[in-house]
């Protein structure tokens, strides 16, 4: 079967049978705690959590996805048969079991059952399946496994786990979570291990694979990490569709399937190798090709900040595995647009962005080929002395771009350790010294001077908006500066402004002064500013209560401020520059007259 075949069987199945097909959210979940989506059901956090209606938004309480998702804790195993950074997820809800028609376990396994031995003929003697068995306070789960027997799966296909297998979430720090039952594929002895207790979870071979995660989502996280019962009763479900559609071609791996196979032949032909002998670095480079592109078709940059980061460190991985295997130069362009051929029908951002994406990977690739040689002439040379301390893993980072990550796994080739914590000091004490150097900027700024840069920041907050609103959603904010004479503001965004941009932006900063508007200041719980749809950024934490900035209903930023209070005292916004603030980020310099 053919990929495209199994996501649309698994949607028309669950529309069959009552449920509303939903598109894939974003990459980027709303919730700016988190960084990427990782599962189908965040789209659906606050009705799952029982805060609102799913009859309301979708008219149904039954729902089916197929979602885009990335996971950062699985990249060093990627190159093995089943893991992937960029993976979708099938998955489909029964939202509030309690409220008329929802439906729970009975139904769910009977499902489960009916699509992969009925509709996708999977033999029923290879499933096996696992069930919670109780702890931590959380009962067993009793009923599973009798609905599982009785619909014939065999007892000792049947295992038992606790909280570390089976149970699931929350996504984040808190929200709705559950134990859970998962259907595992027996791919078959030849596959196994010889330990006597191999079945699924097994942590010595690959025999079994985990296909089907049911979660039943009867629990809520809260902030002190307690686990209470939900007010109401979900399914929640999740097939990594990487592993179905390798099972379904009988191939051992994604990698052998349509999903990848076009990229490792681009990658054969380009490199004069074979996949069988480069089988690891294929794949790595396949998933992580795969990966950037789509994770620059959300809008996002290389950096060394946050998203940003882990795009530019599966990129800069990549360009190094690309090296290992003598790639041509530009290589990633050829491979990218494997990527977007085999995806675009299904994702058609992934076509609509192609200029942006071949651009970004080109400039990147353009920028680390510069000091990749260097840097590993560099490692080679530190390496040769033994462990890697951290002033040398800082230095690798700062002046030849090697995200720490690739200097560790540079260094676990050579069985040698880096001084994490050294690295951390120096990263420290470098970000300090830029600090005092802004602070120096700042220094003997007057009263009259401070006035100036609050009217500047307030500036900021409307050309933030500005942007986003001329040229695209995509916009993020990358970093800013604030003198008493100037505001800077660097973005993400993957050319050049054009002057009919520029005045764009300057007429409506403009039109918006003009307009007085008032700048409102409130504090209220961060959960409920992200609700509102004020604009944050991706930290670790933010305080429970934040302050947010509103001006008028044009902009609204969670902001520690200070600001001025109505706009006309602004006076006139000027773009003085605009210019290139690294790969995929513009800079602009404005004024105020
Ligand atoms: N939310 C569950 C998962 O991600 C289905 O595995």
């Amino acid at each position: 079967m053919i990929s495209k075949d199994l996501r649309k069987n698994f949607l028309d199945f669950f529309e069959k049978r009552g449920h509303k097909i939903v598109a894939s959210g974003s990459l980027l979940p709303s919730d700016p705690t988190v960084l990427f989506t990782t599962a189908g059901m965040q789209q659906f956090t606050l009705y799952l959590a029982g805060g609102r209606d799913p009859i309301e938004r979708f008219g149904t309480r039954h729902l089916a996805s197929c979602q885009k998702c990335f996971r950062t804790d699985d990249i060093d195993k990627v190159g093995d048969d089943i893991h992937h950074t960029f993976f979708e997820m099938l998955g489909n809800w029964s939202i509030g079991q309690d409220q008329e028609k929802g439906y729970f376990k009975k139904r769910m396994i009977k499902y489960a059952l009916e699509f992969l031995v009925g509709v996708l003929n999977i033999d029923k003697n290879r499933i096996w399946v696992t069930i919670f068995k109780g702890e931590k306070n959380i009962p067993k789960d009793e009923r599973s496994k009798k609905i599982w027997q009785e619909n014939g799966v065999l007892r000792e296909r049947i295992g038992e786990f606790g909280i570390e297998e089976n149970f699931w979430g929350p996504v984040g720090k808190t929200g709705p979570c559950g134990p859970t039952s998962e259907v595992f594929y027996d791919r078959g002895k030849e596959f196994g291990c010889k330990n006597p207790d191999c079945g699924p979870n097994c942590h010595h071979c690959q025999r079994f694979v985990e296909i089907w995660n049911l979660v039943f989502m009867e629990y809520i996280k809260d902030e002190d990490g307690n686990c209470r019962l939900l007010s109401q009763k979900n399914i929640d479900t999740g097939i990594g569709f990487e592993r179905l559609v390798a099972i379904l071609q009988k191939k051992p791996s994604a990698y052998e399937t349509d999903l990848f196979l076009p990229i490792i032949q681009e990658l054969g032909k380009i490199s004069f190798k074979k996949y069988e002998e480069e089988k690891r670095n294929f794949r790595i480079l396949a998933d992580h090709i795969r990966g950037t592109v789509f994770l620059i078709a959300e809008g996002i940059f290389p950096s060394n900040v946050e998203r940003g980061y882990v795009l530019r460190r599966i990129l800069r991985r990549a360009i190094r595995f690309g090296r290992l295997l003598n790639l041509p130069k530009n290589f990633l362009i050829p491979l990218a647009q494997k990527v977007i051929e085999i995806y675009e029908d299904t994702y058609p951002e992934v076509k609509s962005k192609e200029t942006d994406i071949l651009t970004i990977l080109q400039n990147e690739e353009e920028k680390f080929e510069k000091t990749l040689e260097k840097g590993l002439k560099q490692f080679e040379k530190i390496s040769a002395k033994g462990d890697i301390s951290g002033i040398d893993a800082f230095h690798l980072f700062d002046t030849y771009g090697f995200p720490l990550e690739l200097t560790q796994e540079l260094a676990k080739e050579r069985k040698l350790e880096i001084d994490i914590e050294g690295f951390k000091e120096a990263f420290e004490e470098h970000r300090e010294i830029s600090r005092a150097g802004a602070e120096k900027k700042f220094g003997g700024v007057g009263k009259e001077a401070s006035f100036e840069a609050t009217k500047l920041h307030t500036a900021t907050h409307l050309l933030h908006t500005a942007l986003k609103k001329i040229l695209g959603p995509h916009i993020r904010q990358m970093g800013s500066d604030i003198t008493s004479k100037r505001l800077r503001f660097d973005f993400s965004h993957p050319q050049k402004m054009t002057a009919e941009e520029i005045k764009k932006i300057e007429d409506l900063v403009n039109q918006k002064i003009k307009e007085d508007l008032v700048v409102k200041k409130e504090e209220m719980r961060y959960e409920e500013a992200i609700k509102s749809g004020a604009l944050a950024f991706f930290k670790e934490k933010y305080p429970e209560i934040v302050k947010v900035y509103s001006i008028g209903n044009f902009s609204k930023e969670i902001c520690a401020g200070p600001h001025i209070n109505r706009t006309s005292e602004l006076g006139k916004f000027k773009i003085v520059k605009e210019e290139s603030s690294g790969a995929g980020i513009r800079r602009i310099k404005a004024i105020l007259e």
